[in-house]
């Protein structure tokens, strides 16, 4: 009983105590230090946080912070002279218009990072007209209501509002301040979820000038594409001249899980564009995330063709179809045992390359497609038929491979094609017959040795000449059983000496061509002719420091032969480089690298032979070819894949052949001229993928002018801007 009463006496005393402690115990801690006060809270009584407060009401810099503050407190209301306000790590949701109406004539700095703010609402910071930096990292901000940035904020140059959860983001925000003469801006918006930027007012490009700074930091978000043509749309973008109002703006959105697509093409175009104005800019740093093949490569670095979209529509359930933006090429590729036919249906295509390889595949039949079939590659499969109908798009096809297949003979109506758009046929590695029936095949082959490759590889299969190419086998050894003995009886001497004479001339007759151009004046006779519009018949891509060879040699060359050449000596002075680059390939019809050390150690003349190879891939009438000027060329320090891929592929011509300049001159083509007006072709980069602003695209240079001029291309790289 006694222990009880204990009990209960020392309950009531702890609840006394208690009571009475309530009454004076301190929550909040104020510290000041010369001009700032130094505020925490566990709890955040108001009645303490007033009395500290109205003890300092003349503080200058105010740090409340880790408070568990849900609203800012009424009583900040009281300082007269704060510039510097930080209250961080609290759980505010709102902005407060109350307080910031009484403190905005001082504010200059606000930092509420690590807050719950969701909604900056239209409004609430109308009274900071001193406000320079704006701090609410960390937060839950999804919504900016328009207007919450507007021109009361006469001094608000800095904005941070990195880590929130914003999806778009209002360029207005921007234009505002620019329009309220704000200098140096910088929106921070990383570390978002934006993937796309909106206009709300619609204002246009034209409220820049080239003095203002913009920085807007959109690194680490969630933009998979630019898409030009709606920004240039929303930003009421006229000519490409607007765009370079943006001279001091860094846009940056590096960092973004961006998709390089055809989609993604036209910024990429702008990209390329841009970089020659302001190479060093971070802005050009901007890297792909996908796909796999090209994820972490610049954009700037990116080849024009490789930014393809994959085609669902109409494409077969055993190919992948891909659109080539650049080339306007559809590529189809079905590499799948399945496969026992040319597929039925494919997506639609103007240039269409195909490729198919299937172990099942053992007919080539007639497909409407086929016409619109540049590349037709159908390579180790079994095909061991041709259909009639197929044949004739042979005369349309550009390049076509059949090697390792199945073929015993060719169909015979090959032999009435004219061919006249084959570029290259392969038909090796195929085990033909060889017999009374297919010696037309010989004769055939040797016609066409020059658009048939590997000509040594396509072998008889059986009869007297098995195991050896068909165009060395003896004409009469094309025997079928039954007229055995005809051979006999032809005159067996006056044969062999019309094949040795046919054989030599043939073997020769490169040789006898540049022969007969050399010697006898036949300029005009052997070389393929060619109708065109184009400017001129060749673009010589060379190094500075080739100069003397180039003008000592070939420049006298071609004008004695009236060869029609251009080359960086004609580039305009003060024109983009780039540009004058490809002008230059675009408007002639074969560019010639003359390859050198000098060549291979110089970016602009890299570029120069990328962009004409790439043209040489996209339209057939172009060629690339490449001089050797073998003393001036260690071919050890040959690494460029390209070119090495090129040369091994394609015919080069080296200085160490004899007369090596009438081979050039033979592979150029003869030249005529439909209608010289300067009407500018169809050009692919410049073409249809931008609306209505194609037109502005083509004479940026008129307006920027950069510090490029002819004499520094192809040398040692110098600083451009
Ligand atoms: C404010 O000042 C009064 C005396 O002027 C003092 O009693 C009080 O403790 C001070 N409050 C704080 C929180 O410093
Ligand atoms: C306000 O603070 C500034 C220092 O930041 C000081 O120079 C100024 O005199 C103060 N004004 C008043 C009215 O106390
Ligand atoms: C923002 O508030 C102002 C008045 O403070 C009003 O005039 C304006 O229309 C509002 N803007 C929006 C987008 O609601
Ligand atoms: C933007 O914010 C991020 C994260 O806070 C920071 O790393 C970056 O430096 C900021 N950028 C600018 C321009 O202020
Ligand atoms: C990016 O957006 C996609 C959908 O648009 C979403 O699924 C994904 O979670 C977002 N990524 C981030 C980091 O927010
Ligand atoms: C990012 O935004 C997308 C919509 O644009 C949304 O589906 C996704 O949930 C968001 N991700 C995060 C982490 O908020
Ligand atoms: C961006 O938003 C605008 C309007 O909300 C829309 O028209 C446009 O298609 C969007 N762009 C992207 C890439 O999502
Ligand atoms: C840009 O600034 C320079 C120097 O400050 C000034 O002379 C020029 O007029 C300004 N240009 C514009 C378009 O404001
Ligand atoms: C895009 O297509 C071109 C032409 O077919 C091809 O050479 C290139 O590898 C493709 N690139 C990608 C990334 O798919
Ligand atoms: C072939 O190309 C033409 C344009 O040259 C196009 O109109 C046609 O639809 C294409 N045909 C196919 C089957 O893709
Ligand atoms: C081949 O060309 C000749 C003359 O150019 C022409 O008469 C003939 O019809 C052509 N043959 C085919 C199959 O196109």
């Amino acid at each position: 009983m006694a222990r009880k009463l204990v009990l209960l006496l020392c309950v009531i005393l702890v609840c006394i105590s208690c009571i009475f402690r309530v009454g004076s115990e301190q929550y909040c801690d104020c510290r000041r230090t010369g001009q700032t006060l130094y505020m925490h809270c566990t709890v955040p009584r108001q009645k303490e946080i007033f009395q500290c407060i109205g003890n300092n009401t003349d503080a200058n810099n105010v740090y409340f912070t880790d408070s568990q503050l849900t609203t800012i407190p009424s009583a900040l209301t009281m300082l007269s002279n704060v510039s510097y306000l930080n209250l961080e790590r609290n759980n505010i949701e709102e902005l407060d218009d109350f307080v910031f109406s009484y403190i905005g004539k001082t504010l200059e700095t606000i930092v509420l990072d690590h807050n719950n703010i969701n909604i900056l609402r239209n409004g609430t910071l109308n009274a900071l007209v001193k406000l320079k930096d704006l701090f609410i990292r960390c937060n839950a901000i999804e919504v900016i209501e328009p207007d919450v940035i507007n021109s009361n904020l006469k001094s608000l140059i800095n904005i941070q509002w990195s880590f929130n959860r914003l999806r778009e983001v209002d360029l207005g925000i921007a234009f505002i301040l620019v329009l309220s003469n704000n200098q140096n801006l910088v929106v921070n918006v990383s570390h978002n979820n934006i993937s796309n930027v909106t206009n709300y007012y619609q204002y246009p490009i034209s409220i820049f000038n080239l003095n203002d700074s913009i920085y807007v930091d959109l690194r680490r978000n969630n933009f998979t594409t630019v898409d030009v043509a709606y920004l240039l749309r929303i930003l009421q973008v006229k000519s490409l001249q607007d765009l370079y109002r943006l001279g001091n703006c860094g846009f940056n959105i590096n960092y973004n899980p961006l998709l390089c697509d055809c989609n993604l093409f036209p910024f990429a175009f702008y990209i390329k564009e841009f970089h020659s104005m302001d190479p060093d800019n971070p802005v050009f740093a901007i890297t792909c995330d996908s796909p796999e093949s090209l994820r972490g490569m610049r954009i700037f670095d990116v080849p024009m063709n490789e930014f393809n979209c994959s085609v669902e529509k109409d494409c077969p359930a055993t190919c992948t179809c891909q659109f080539t933006v650049v080339c306007n090429l559809l590529t189809i590729t079905c590499a799948d045992d399945r496969l026992d036919a040319l597929p039925s249906l494919i997506p639609e295509g103007k240039t269409i390359h195909m490729v198919i390889h299937s172990r099942n595949l053992r007919t080539l039949s007639d497909r409407s497609y086929l016409s619109n079939v540049s590349i037709l590659d159908v390579t180790s499969s079994a095909v061991s038929t041709v259909d009639n109908n197929f044949l004739h798009y042979l005369d349309t096809v550009e390049k076509m491979f059949l090697n390792d297949n199945s073929l015993e003979i060719l169909p015979n109506d090959i032999q009435y094609l004219n061919l006249t758009h084959l570029e290259s046929l392969t038909i090796h590695n195929n085990p033909y017959i060889c017999d009374c029936h297919t010696l037309w095949m010989k004769h055939w082959l040797l016609k066409n040795r020059i658009k048939i490759l590997e000509l040594e590889k396509i072998k008889c299969a059986t009869g007297s000449g098995i195991g050896k190419a068909i165009i060395e086998v003896d004409d009469n050894l094309f025997i079928c059983q039954s007229d055995y003995k005809t051979p006999l009886l032809i005159s067996f001497g006056s044969l062999v000496l019309l094949v040795i004479v046919v054989c030599v001339l043939i073997k020769n007759k490169e040789h006898m061509q540049v022969c007969l151009i050399a010697h006898f004046k036949c300029c005009n006779c052997l070389r393929s002719k060619f109708t065109t519009e184009l400017e001129n018949d060749v673009f010589i891509a060379f190094s500075k420091f080739d100069n003397d060879y180039v003008i000592g040699t070939l420049f006298p060359f071609f004008k004695k032969k009236e060869i029609k050449y251009i080359s960086y000596h004609d580039f305009m002075p003060g024109e983009v480089l780039l540009e004058s680059i490809e002008e230059s390939i675009r408007s002639s019809i074969t560019t010639l690298a003359v390859l050198t050390n000098n060549f291979l150690e110089s970016k602009w003349c890299l570029q120069e032979f990328y962009q004409a190879h790439q043209r040489f891939i996209c339209d057939r009438n172009r060629k690339l070819m490449i001089l050797v000027v073998e003393d001036r060329l260690d071919q050890s320090r040959l690494r460029d894949e390209k070119i090495q891929i090129y040369m091994k592929t394609n015919i080069y011509i080296a200085t160490s052949n004899v007369n090596y300049l009438y081979k050039l001159l033979s592979a150029l083509p003869r030249v005529a001229r439909k209608n010289t007006s300067a009407e500018s072709e169809d050009v692919p980069i410049h073409g249809h993928h931008f609306g209505d602003n194609s037109s502005t695209l083509e004479r940026i240079s008129d307006s920027f002018d950069s510090n490029v001029t002819g004499s520094e291309i192809c040398g040692e790289r110098t600083p451009l801007l």
